[in-house]
This record gives C-alpha cells, sequence and structure tokens, in this order.
C-alpha cells in the first residue's frame, strides 16, 4: 500500500468515528518561540489539549508534516529520518483509552489487515505519579491480544511529553512483529534489535507537567501518533523506509549518477534532500540561526555526501525533480513552488561549494596535525575556524572527523562562540523544548505586537507586505515581511509611531470564529491559507488589523507599553526583517 494510500484510509476512518479532519500546520510553527520545529501532531494543538475549544469540536484527526533533528546525525543508517508525517487522531475531553484502543485495533487489522498475531503491545506499569494501566491492559485483552503479547514498563518507554514541561501522560504502544528471531530470550517490544518495530503510540494525557511536579489536567485527552514512512516500509514489506515509493525514485537515480558506491551517502542526500524540501515549502531559508540554521546543516551535509558520491553538482536540479516528484501526490502544495524551492537549495549549494573544497583541505592539515600529536583530538579552535572561515558547521567537522576516526574537542566551543551564541546550535537545539504552554505574558504582549506592526507596515510601506514569519522571546520579538528595499529612517520612524499610536488608544482585541472562506472574504491576514481548518479564528484588533490566527492575544493594546524598532535587516530574497521591544 503506497503512503498517500495508508494516509487517505487513516483520515477516512477517523471521519467515519465523527473525527473532523483539520489540516497540517507548517513545519516551522509560526509563533511559538519555544520549538523551531514541530515535532509531533500534538504541537500545534497544545492550546486545546489544556482546555481551549477547538473550533472543529473535540475529536480531530489530521497528518502533520513534523522534523525531528536529535538524530539528525544518525540519518544514513537503514532507518532514522529528519522529517516524516504523523498520522494522529485526538480526543479533546471526549473519548479516553477504551475506545481509543477499540479504533486503533480495528484500524491496524480491518483497514491495514495486519494479521493480529503480529501485534505485541505496551503499556504503564505504574508509579508514584500515575497508577498501572489497567485499563489499557483489559482492553487489550478484550479486543484479542493475548497476555503474553503485552508488556508493562514505566516512564522510559510509556510515558510522553514534549521535552520538559506540558501537557502528558502513560501511553500504550502498538508493535508490528518482524518475525525475526529473539535476541536473546529477554527480547521484548522495547529492545532495539530490530525484531519490534512501534507503529502506533496512543498518549493519555491527563497530567500536565511543571517544574512543581505533575498536576492533572481540566479534561482527560487522547494524542495519538503513526509514523507514515514506517508503516509504509510494513505494508510493502520492505526493510528500511528508503526502499518505498517516496525515496526509491532518487536512490536509484544517485545509484545511476554515482561514481563511488556508498549507500549511507545516497541516503543521507535523499533524506536531507526531502527535509529540505519541505521546510523550504513552509518558508524556511538558510541561515546561521534557528530552523534557518538546521535547513543549511541539512543542505551542507547534502552537498558533501553528493560530493563523496563523486555526483556532478550540475544533475542537482534533475535530483531535486525526481525528489519533489515521488511526494508531490502526498504535497501537491510543491508544484506550484517548486522553482523556488529549486533556487533555494541550488543557491545554499553554491555558496557552500566555493568554500568546501579549501575547508576539506584546511580539514585534512588540522586532521594530520591531530594524528601527528598522538592525542587524536581535533582542537576547539580548529572546528571553530572550519565553520567561521570555510561555512563548515562543527556537527560536520566532527563527522569528517570520525570517519578517520578523531574526535573534536567541543569543551570550549560555546565561549569561542560567545558573541555569536544566536548562531550556535547549542543555542538552537535548546530550544526543542515545551510547546505553546510555556507561554508568558511577555509572549502574548509580543505576539499582538506583531499583529500592529504587520498593519502598521501594510499603511507605510504598501499593501505587498505580508507576515513571513515571526518569532518571539520573552525579550524581544521578530518579525519578517515581503518588501524589497531597506527600510529608510523615516519609514521606519512613521511605522514605530503607528504602532505606539494603536497602543495609546487602547483599543480592544476581539476573536471570533468563522468559515475559513469568509474569513478571506473580509479580507483577514493569513500567512499559509492550507493550513487553516475549515473553521478559524479570526483576531481583530479596533478596526486596524483582522487575522487568521490561533492566538493567545491581549485583550487591550493598551497593556503593550513602548513599541520600539531595534533593527532593519535583510533576511532573504525580498524578505526584510525587523527586531523589536516592547519597554
Ligand atoms: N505525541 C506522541 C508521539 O509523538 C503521540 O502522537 O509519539
Amino acid at each position: 500500500m503506497k503512503a498517500i494510500e495508508i494516509r487517505n484510509k487513516y483520515l477516512n476512518f477517523f471521519k467515519k468515528h465523527g473525527h473532523s479532519i483539520i489540516p497540517s500546520a507548517p513545519v516551522i510553527p509560526e509563533n511559538d518561540p519555544s520549538v523551531l520545529f514541530n515535532t509531533a501532531g500534538m504541537q500545534p494543538l497544545v492550546p486545546y489539549l489544556l482546555g481551549q475549544k477547538h473550533p472543529s469540536g473535540t475529536r480531530l484527526t489530521d497528518y502533520q508534516k513534523c522534523i525531528r533533528t536529535v538524530d539528525i546525525d544518525e540519518v544514513g543508517d537503514n532507518r532514522h529520518l529528519t522529517y516524516f508525517e504523523m498520522l494522529g487522531n485526538w480526543s479533546l475531553g471526549d473519548y479516553f483509552k477504551e475506545e481509543s484502543i477499540e479504533m486503533s485495533y480495528e484500524f491496524l487489522t480491518k483497514e491495514l489487515n495486519i494479521p493480529a498475531e503480529k501485534i505485541s503491545v505496551t503499556c504503564f506499569k505504574g508509579d508514584e505519579d500515575c497508577p498501572r494501566d489497567e485499563v489499557s491492559y483489559e482492553t487489550w485483552k478484550k479486543v484479542g491480544i493475548p497476555e503474553e503479547r503485552i508488556y508493562f514498563f514505566g516512564k522510559d518507554d510509556n510515558w510522553w511529553i514534549a521535552g520538559e514541561e506540558g501537557p502528558c501522560g502513560a501511553d500504550t504502544e502498538m508493535f508490528y512483529d518482524t518475525g525475526k528471531p529473539k535476541c536473546s530470550p529477554e527480547c521484548n517490544p522495547s529492545c532495539d534489535c530490530g525484531k519490534y518495530i512501534e507503529i502506533w503510540n496512543n498518549v493519555f494525557m491527563e497530567f500536565y507537567k511543571d517544574k512543581n511536579g505533575y498536576s492533572k489536567l481540566k479534561q482527560q485527552n487522547v494524542d495519538t501518533g503513526l509514523g507514515l514512512e514506517r508503516m509504509a516500509m510494513i505494508l510493502q514489506g520492505k526493510e528500511t523506509p528508503f526502499e518505498t515509493e517516496l525515496f526509491s525514485p532518487v536512490m536509484k537515480e544517485l545509484e545511476k549518477l554515482q561514481k563511488i558506491d556508498i549507500i549511507e551517502s545516497r541516503r543521507i542526500v535523499a533524506e536531507h534532500l526531502r527535509s529540505s524540501i519541505m521546510i523550504i515549502n513552509d518558508g524556511g531559508r538558510p541561515s546561521n540561526v534557528d530552523s534557518g540554521y538546521i535547513l543549511r546543516r541539512l543542505l551542507r551535509r547534502m552537498t558533501r555526501h553528493l560530493n563523496k558520491l563523486e555526483i556532478d553538482l550540475d544533475k542537482l536540479p534533475e535530483i531535486i525533480d525526481i525528489s519533489i516528484d515521488a511526494i508531490k501526490e502526498m504535497y501537491p502544495e510543491l508544484l506550484d513552488r517548486k522553482e523556488n524551492i529549486k533556487k533555494v537549495i541550488i543557491d545554499e549549494k553554491d555558496k557552500f561549494i566555493k568554500t568546501l573544497k579549501n575547508g576539506e583541505r584546511e580539514f585534512e592539515k588540522v586532521a594530520n596535525r591531530a594524528k601527528n600529536s598522538g592525542k587524536k583530538v581535533i582542537e576547539t579552535q580548529a572546528v571553530f575556524n572550519l565553520y567561521e572561515t570555510y561555512g563548515f558547521p562543527p556537527e560536520m567537522t566532527e563527522e569528517l572527523a570520525k570517519e578517520q576516526n578523531l574526535e573534536v574537542d567541543m569543551k570550549d566551543y560555546q565561549k569561542l562562540f560567545k558573541e555569536h551564541q544566536e548562531k550556535s546550535r547549542l543555542g538552537s537545539e535548546q530550544k526543542f523544548k515545551g510547546g505553546l504552554a510555556s507561554t508568558g505574558e511577555m509572549e502574548i504582549k509580543y505576539h499582538t505586537a506583531t499583529h500592529l506592526l504587520n498593519a502598521a507596515l501594510k499603511v507605510v510601506l504598501g499593501d505587498h507586505v505580508h507576515q513571513k514569519g515571526s518569532n518571539i522571546t520573552p525579550e524581544r520579538m521578530r518579525f519578517d515581511f515581503s518588501h524589497n528595499a531597506k527600510m529608510t529612517d523615516d519609514e521606519k520612524k512613521q511605522v514605530e509611531d503607528l504602532v505606539n499610536k494603536w497602543i495609546s488608544d487602547k483599543l480592544d482585541v476581539t476573536v471570533e470564529e468563522m468559515p475559513k472562506e469568509e474569513a478571506i472574504k473580509t479580507g483577514a491576514e493569513c500567512m499559509f491559507i492550507e493550513k487553516y481548518p475549515d473553521i478559524v479564528t479570526v483576531y481583530s484588533i479596533g478596526n486596524i488589523s483582522k487575522e487568521l490566527c490561533g492566538g493567545p492575544h491581549v485583550k487591550n493594546t493598551g497593556d503593550l507599553g513602548h513599541f520600539k524598532i531595534k533593527k532593519e535587516e535583510a533576511s532573504s530574497a525580498g524578505v526584510r526583517r525587523i527586531k523589536a521591544i516592547l519597554e
């Protein structure tokens, strides 16, 4: 069964069971400064898991485009992916364990026709925070899983939370038995020898965790996640996702073009290319910070591995075409943006190959020095120089070092990077925590200020101004918008004055729900139209701003303080960036 068929079956099955199909959010969250990418289907839904009413009801289903970069350096083996699609169904205070398990079992055995004897499951064994999950256990027995295929584990295996803080709870996980022999008599679904493959995770979110511990949420939710690429691999009887229709055309092309045969490099190219395409499609551009930096790492690592395969880099446009072709049925929106996407990838490749050869030569020198010193360690300063002068992300230097059995010393890297802290991978990856849940008072104020800024820019610069992205921390806001020229001091002052006038006018911020079509007709501003569900929330500020938005916002602009633009600079071609604060 092709991935698209699995996706369609899934959404239709849950629709039949009363769920509203909602669209995927973009991979880069728009107004959640605490994460660089959506890493799970639940992430864009955090406010609703916490009790906010969702406009599409209490039963939802979708596919969510996800990026997980913690395993980026593992890509190349037979299973890790940075981009994947997560199919999910949610109960927002509606059904709980029993119905959720019954539906999952029915879907796996009746819709996907997975033989029941291939399924093993795990449940939470209980501890001081939450008792043993007897309800899941009894339900699994009731639907037909024999006791010997039901396992109990602790928080390490059967508890789910995104990061350190947020909604969470015990989960029950479903595993597919590949039929391979057990690696030891104790081999069970928590073993990663490859006999058991996790296929679905149903999280029973009834707690909220913060630094003080666990408390009960207002409602009992269900959050489930099924990895589409993995399921396609299983149903197609393949050993790796790279053999499914999502990757195989690119893998074959790379095999045809390569002069050196390295399967890991082919997988890295195919995988990083697909992730990059999806990130760029959702507005990401290579840069030295945050998600832009991850995109840069993906594209530079891909370029280096194309070189390792000795593939002519002029073939990249064709490889991109094949990659988009393989997934165009799943993401038809890629077709409209194909030329743009290609340009971003090729520009970054061109930028990098200028320094790649010299950087590799420099690395050889450094590596020889390390070998000759007998310590087999590459000094921090050299890692830093390779980044500063040749654009080698430190992770790439680490990978090059590993290929020669060398290590890198990252001990003082942060210190060297101090003045570039924003640029460092450590800085950005620390953001893989929490969700909107951690939205504080300042972030909410900045969020409302972005709407005012958007409106003021339109007045001062023209209607061509549209939001291209935003990022908020408790200290400042950053706002990217379409505009082709540097703003003059006078324009900046006019924008500031206008925002401050609207603040002193003490305008009410109001919210209403309406069908998407109607919202568009009223001229409400929105960034990615395909991202929005049929019923949307629209925030209005007096009569100066109307935007499709999930919130949250302050109630009155009078709460915002004084708005000040700190910086205006280029972000990427045709996009400017403003950094501003509220004092
Ligand atoms: N949030 C859970 C996961 O990511 C289930 O969707 O696995």
